[in-house]
């Protein structure tokens, strides 16, 4: 058998997805919505151990009196849970009113949509016709939806399509277009049958609008649904601040739903409208600042490490200048290697931001933008602040040392679903075991790390009969009160194996004849397949030990 391309793997870690409930199309008995998307019953455990891990580690597990490797020292952690709609001016003054926005065009011909920087394409030619393939298919499906297009505008059968001679590789449409090398006339668009039905680029505002009240009308009941949750943690700088016991370094963590009506959502859940953030945004002296920013980038890489996300497939890369937002002193994004990526392409799970004072001046003076070098309040046609801030004084007073700052901010800001799909992609794998005769028989396999399994055991009694379901139920609802774990006796014991191991179980319990006598079990590990007896009565401390 052909070793499985990268792109037949992701379908086959969609197809396990929906297979085993992980995760479905959302109404999907009405056709689907593009963009969004469901968590079955293990797709829900799954999440919610990632969330709960990512809390237990960065905020409720963390020790306020010692200084973690690496840090400059010992700080606070907080937590939030603020509301999806807030006041419109949040927005105006973050400036994701004004600048949160990509590019898109419409194809007059087909009426598809895309986003500008996702298309690329490469110059075509046949018998004197030239002409510019547009696709937006991206990895390796990009080069193959160029030729299948030539092809059809050039008119050829498949044995033809070695006539067409290519000038080049492929480049961003964008580019093309910035350089004048390139015109949208003479574009061939990724769905339209002749060139020049691409619209010119426009912006288009990522945040989904929504009005308040019952009789919503005016610009006044205007709301939007928040696109980060970022911005609830700054609108409590000062409640935290006042109610609780923190102090400079502290962080506020929030984990929740944001919104972005993306224009073209794709890969799976990798890019969806709806979707999770755990987000922390960590408060620091300015002299401290560069020192907390890499603590937090380092911190948060090995965070995804000992996980178990493969090394080989993490890259943490740091951005350059020109990528860097105008606000921002520096930011790295840890970034994974999506099997529907093109072998050395890398897809962002998480974004590590040193924001400086940005954020809580922006709430207090209102939008900021960067003149010679400097974040000043952008003014409108009037003089007046473009966006108002809301004048609260949002520094901080240094019982210590006298001083009052606006502290700076690092934000290390991390997507749920991204997290879920790299550790989905990551534990996915095939290999071969022996059957119950020692036949080899293929199986497909999720090595997730024990934490994030969706269930920690299965207690399985080899037969249906001679006293073993009772001896395997009192174990279950022993190990029940500790983990989540299931009791199965549907089936012959290989395929119950099976099934666990498609679901990411780490361990099997197996009750058998041998136990009637001697009181042990078999304790199968999904990993290394190897079976141990182990003694009934320390299966439960045993398990509860292998998961701390
Ligand atoms: N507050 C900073 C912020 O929101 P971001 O890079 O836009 O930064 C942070 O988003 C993380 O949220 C990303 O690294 C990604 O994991 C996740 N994310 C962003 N847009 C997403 C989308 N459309 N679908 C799924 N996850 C998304």
């Amino acid at each position: 058998m052909d070793k499985p391309t990268d792109q037949s793997r992701m379908d086959r870690i969609v197809s396990l997805a929906k297979r085993r409930g992980f995760i479905f199309q959302s109404s999907e008995i009405y056709g689907g919505l593009n963009g969004f998307w469901d968590y079955g019953p293990l797709g829900v455990s799954l999440k919610r151990n990632l969330k709960e891990c990512w809390w237990h580690d960065m905020v409720a597990g963390h020790d306020e009196l010692s200084t973690p490797p690496g840090a400059p020292s010992s700080y606070e952690m907080a937590g939030l849970d603020c509301t999806i709609i807030m006041h419109p001016q949040v927005w105006k003054c973050s400036g994701h009113f004004d600048l949160f926005h990509d590019w898109l065009v419409d194809c007059r011909e087909s009426k598809r949509r895309y986003r500008y920087d996702h298309l690329q394409g490469r110059w075509a030619a046949h018998r004197g016709k030239r002409v510019f393939v547009v696709t937006d298919q991206s990895g390796e499906e990009a080069a193959p939806h160029t030729v299948q297009k030539a092809q059809k505008f050039f008119g050829l059968r498949a044995k033809q399509v070695d006539e067409i001679e290519w000038d080049g590789g492929l480049v961003p449409l964008a580019a093309g277009v910035a350089a004048g090398t390139l015109a949208l006339t003479t574009a061939l668009g990724p769905d339209a049958s002749e060139p020049g039905t691409l619209t010119d680029p426009r912006e288009f505002n990522l945040m989904f609008e929504t009005r308040i009240g019952a009789l919503a009308g005016g610009d006044d009941d205007r709301a939007f649904l928040r696109p980060e949750t970022a911005q609830g943690i700054f609108m409590n700088f000062k409640n935290v601040l006042d109610t609780s016991r923190v102090s400079v370094p502290f962080g506020i963590a929030q984990i929740g739903k944001s919104f972005r009506n993306e224009i073209t959502p794709r890969n799976f859940t990798f890019r969806s409208r709806e979707f999770e953030q755990m987000e922390i945004e960590f408060f620091c002296k300015p002299a401290d600042s560069a020192a907390w920013y890499r603590y937090w980038r380092d911190r948060r890489w090995n965070w995804y490490l000992n996980l178990g996300l493969t090394a080989g497939k993490l890259q943490l890369r740091e951005h350059g200048a020109d990528e860097l937002s105008h606000y921002s002193v520096g930011t790295a994004d840890i970034e994974y290697a999506f099997p529907f990526l093109a072998d050395g392409e890398f897809g962002e799970l998480e974004g590590i931001a040193h924001r400086g004072d940005f954020d809580l001046r922006s709430h207090m003076e209102g939008k900021l933008v960067r003149r010679d070098g400097q974040l000043v309040v952008e003014l409108g046609p009037d003089g007046k602040p473009r966006h108002r801030g809301s004048g609260k004084d949002l520094s901080y007073f240094d019982d210590a040392t006298r001083e009052r700052y606006v502290p700076h901010v690092i934000e290390p800001s991390a997507g749920a679903d991204r997290a879920v799909l790299a550790f989905l992609c990551d534990a996915y794998h095939e290999d071969e075991v022996p059957d119950e005769d020692g036949k080899p028989r293929s199986r497909t396999v999720l090595k997730l790390h024990p934490r994030l399994a969706p269930l920690k055991a299965a207690i399985l009694p080899l037969v249906k009969k001679d006293g073993m379901p009772e001896v395997a139920i009192d174990l279950y609802r022993r190990l029940k009160a500790h983990m989540p774990c299931m009791y199965d006796e549907k089936g012959s014991v290989g395929r119950r194996y099976a099934r666990q191991d498609e679901a990411g179980t780490p361990w099997c319990l197996t009750i058998d004849g041998q136990t009637l006598t001697d009181k042990t079990v078999t304790l199968r590990d999904r990993d290394t397949l190897v079976q141990t007896r182990v003694p009934i009565e320390e299966c439960v401390d045993l398990l509860r030990e292998r998961l701390r």
